[in-house]
This record gives structure tokens, sequence and C-alpha cells, in this order.
């Protein structure tokens, strides 16, 4: 997994969001429509990687969230304490901007939330997704997420297993 080759920062009224294009047109209208509303009631934070510019190269989402110890895979569970439920983060969206698609970008910004999710005071066991498609799903497969047995676009990675190899990165 890269380091992000771009300043990533939280989202605020400075960069302009309506340039933004990464082929989605529903991660892009997100961007552009809704994600500010989202930040202002709590239900989201978002981060950007900026270029020199200022422009927007890519995006993603995080909040709280919870996974069902029932929809975890048995040798995950095996290794958990007999509780409901599980506390996650959930990274809702992730997108990269066309121009810079296929250069490390989606690899670093999912490395930057996985060490932010980390760095938090507040526990979490893992970092979850909501892979868009078969496709976005392979993407965070690549990257060691197992994704649960009866949803396979809903994908996780323990955190444990996240640091350590972003460890012995650098
Ligand atoms: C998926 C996405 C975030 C990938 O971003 P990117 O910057 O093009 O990807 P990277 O250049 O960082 O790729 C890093 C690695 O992932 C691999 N990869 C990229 N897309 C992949 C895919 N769909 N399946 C499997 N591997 C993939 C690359 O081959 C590369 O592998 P390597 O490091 O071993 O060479 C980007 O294509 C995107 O924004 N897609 C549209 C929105 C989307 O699908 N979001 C996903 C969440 S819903």
């Amino acid at each position: 997994m890269n380091k992000a080759p771009f300043l990533v920062k939280p989202l605020d009224a400075s960069y302009d969001r309506r340039i933004f294009c990464s082929g989605s047109p529903l991660l892009d209208r997100y961007l552009r429509e809704q994600v500010t509303q989202d930040i202002r009631r709590r239900v989201a934070a978002c981060f950007v990687a900026v270029t020199d510019e200022q422009c927007i190269a890519a995006y993603y989402t995080l909040a709280s969230a919870s996974l069902l110890l029932a929809d975890l895979p048995i040798a995950t569970v095996k290794k958990l304490p007999r509780y409901p439920t599980v506390p996650a983060v959930r990274m809702g969206r992730l997108a990269v901007d066309q121009a810079f698609k296929g250069q490390g970008l989606g690899s670093a910004m999912l490395a930057d939330a996985l060490e932010r999710t980390a760095r938090s005071e507040i526990a979490a066991f893992a970092l979850m997704v909501d892979a868009k498609d078969d496709i976005a799903a392979d993407f965070y497969r690549h990257y060691g997420f197992i994704a649960l047995p009866d949803s396979p676009l809903t994908l996780f990675l323990p955190l444990a297993t996240a640091l350590s190899v972003l460890a012995n990165k650098d």
C-alpha cells in the first residue's frame, strides 16, 4: 500500500467540488451535492487528496459503524469476544478523479483511511467498506479485505492486520 503522494486533508469550503470526475456519476454527485450536509449532520467525515493547485484528486468518507458477529466469517468470530456486535469504521465512499487513476492514489487513500482510523483513541476492530460493484470489491480484496459470507459487497479489514502490513512497508 502506498503512502499518499498528495496532501490529504478534511474537506472544507475552499475546494471546488464541481469539477471532480471519477467516472462514477453517483460518487461525483455525492461530492458535489450531498457531502457537506452529511458533514454538518455528523453522519460522515470526508477527506480529500489535493493537488498543488488545490484541485480535488480523490476523496473518501468515514463514519462509525458496527459489524454483527453473526455476519462475520467463522474464522474471524473465533478470535473475538462473544458480543453481538464489534465496533468498526465504515469507508462509505472512495473515488479517484479519472486524471489520477492508476497512479497509486486509490491505494494511498486507503492507507490514509486505515492509519486515520487506527490512530483514533476510540477503538474499532475493522475498517469496513461498501463496494459499489464487483470491480470495486476486487480492488479491496487486492488489499486483503475479507467479504462478509452473505454480502460479498461488504468487506472488512481488521485494523491489527492492516497496521502490521503498513508497519512492514515503512
Ligand atoms: C477503485 C479506485 C478507487 C482505484 O483507484 P486507483 O488510484 O486507480 O488505484 P491504484 O492506482 O491505487 O491501484 C493500486 C493497486 O490496486 C489495483 N487495482 C486497482 N483497481 C483494481 C480493481 N478493480 N481490482 C483489483 N485490483 C485493482 C492496481 O492494479 C494496483 O495494484 P498494484 O499496486 O499491485 O500494482 C478508482 O478506480 C475509482 O475511483 N473507481 C471508481 C469508484 C470506485 O469504484 N470506488 C470504489 C469504492 S465504491
